[in-house]
C-alpha cells in the first residue's frame, strides 16, 4: 500500500471532526454539532479565513473534509469549488449543503498533488490542515500556486514543527519511551493523525513559497488555546503549558501555522 492510499483510507473511514456528535449521520443536528464544536475549539479560523471578505470571488478549498469551512464559503457568497481525496468527505459535504440550502459551483474527489484546474483560475485558494498529510506536500503547494491567479490570494494552514504540540508528542513518544533521539519531524510523521504527516518551520515555508512564485504576506503561529495550551486538560497541565508558552513566546510556539500569500508580487 502506498502512503497516499494509507492517507486516503485513514480519512475515508471518518471525516475529520465528525467524531464529536452522536446525532444520526447527515442529520441537521449532526452538522450543527460538528460546526459548534469546531469553532469553539478553533475560533482562530474566522480571523484567518475572513469568509465574507471574499464574497463574489472564485474560491477553491483544497481538502474540504467534513465541509464546515466550505459551508461558510458558500454562505459568504463565494463561487465555491471544493476538492478532497476521499469519497466520504465529498458525500458528507453534498448532504451538508443540501440540508442548509447552500450551493457550490463544484465539489469533487481530487488529489491536491494534481489539481484538475487550469493555471491562474482562482481568486483565492484556501486549505486548512490538509497538504501536510499528502506524501508530496511540495507538489500540492506547487499546484495551489499554479491554479491561483496572478495577484490572487492563498490561505494555508500547515502544522508548525517548533510548537508546543510537536514538543508534547516528542515527550510522549520520545522521552517517556526512552527514545530521546527521535526528532520532532519523526514523532509528527508517525503519531499525528494519518501516517506521513509533515510539519514545517516558518523559514521552510518562506523557501517553498519563493520556489513557487508566492510572496508570503503573513505567517501567524500564535499558540492555540485548545491544543498548545491544553485547554481541555486538567489545570496542572494547563498551568505547565502556560509556563512553557510564556518561555517560548505565545506568538511563536503555536501548532497552527496560518500562512497568507499572494501570487506573483512582492
Ligand atoms: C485534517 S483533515 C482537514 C479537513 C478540513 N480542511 C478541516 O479543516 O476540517 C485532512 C483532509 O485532507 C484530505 N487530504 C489529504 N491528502 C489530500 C490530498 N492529497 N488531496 C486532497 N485532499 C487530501 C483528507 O481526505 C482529509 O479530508
Amino acid at each position: 500500500m502506498t502512503i497516499l492510499e494509507e492517507v486516503h483510507d485513514y480519512w475515508n473511514r471518518q471525516s475529520c471532526g465528525t467524531g464529536v456528535t452522536d446525532a444520526p449521520k447527515h442529520s441537521r443536528a449532526y452538522f450543527e454539532e460538528i460546526e459548534q464544536y469546531r469553532y469553539a475549539v478553533e475560533p482562530e479560523i474566522f480571523a484567518f479565513a475572513q469568509f465574507t471578505r471574499h464574497s463574489g470571488q472564485k474560491m477553491l478549498e483544497v481538502g474540504v473534509g467534513a465541509g464546515t469551512d466550505f459551508l461558510q464559503w458558500c454562505r459568504a457568497g463565494t463561487q465555491a469549488h471544493g476538492v478532497d481525496l476521499t469519497e466520504e468527505a465529498i458525500a458528507n459535504v453534498q448532504h451538508r449543503l443540501e440540508i442548509f440550502s447552500q450551493r457550490a459551483v463544484e465539489l469533487k474527489v481530487a488529489n491536491a498533488e494534481k489539481l484538475p484546474y487550469p493555471d491562474n483560475n482562482f481568486d483565492l485558494v484556501y486549505s486548512w490542515g490538509v497538504i501536510h498529510h499528502s506524501p508530496d506536500t511540495e507538489k500540492c503547494f506547487a499546484e495551489i500556486a499554479r491554479v491561483v491567479r496572478k495577484d490572487g490570494t492563498v490561505k494555508l494552514m500547515l502544522y508548525h514543527r517548533h510548537s508546543l504540540v510537536a514538543f508534547y508528542l516528542w515527550v510522549r513518544y520520545g522521552l517517556l519511551r526512552g527514545r530521546l533521539w527521535r526528532s520532532l519531524s519523526d514523532v509528527v510523521y508517525h503519531h499525528m493523525e494519518s501516517i506521513g504527516t509533515k510539519s514545517y518551520t516558518r523559514s521552510e515555508v518562506h523557501d517553498m513559497a519563493r520556489r513557487h512564485g508566492l510572496a508570503v504576506r503573513n505567517i501567524d503561529v500564535t499558540a492555540s488555546p485548545t491544543y498548545d495550551l491544553l485547554g481541555q486538560y486538567p489545570w496542572p497541565l494547563r498551568a505547565g503549558a502556560y509556563v512553557l508558552a510564556s518561555l517560548a513566546g505565545f506568538s511563536r510556539c503555536g501548532w497552527y501555522m496560518r500562512i497568507e500569500m499572494t501570487k506573483g508580487c512582492g
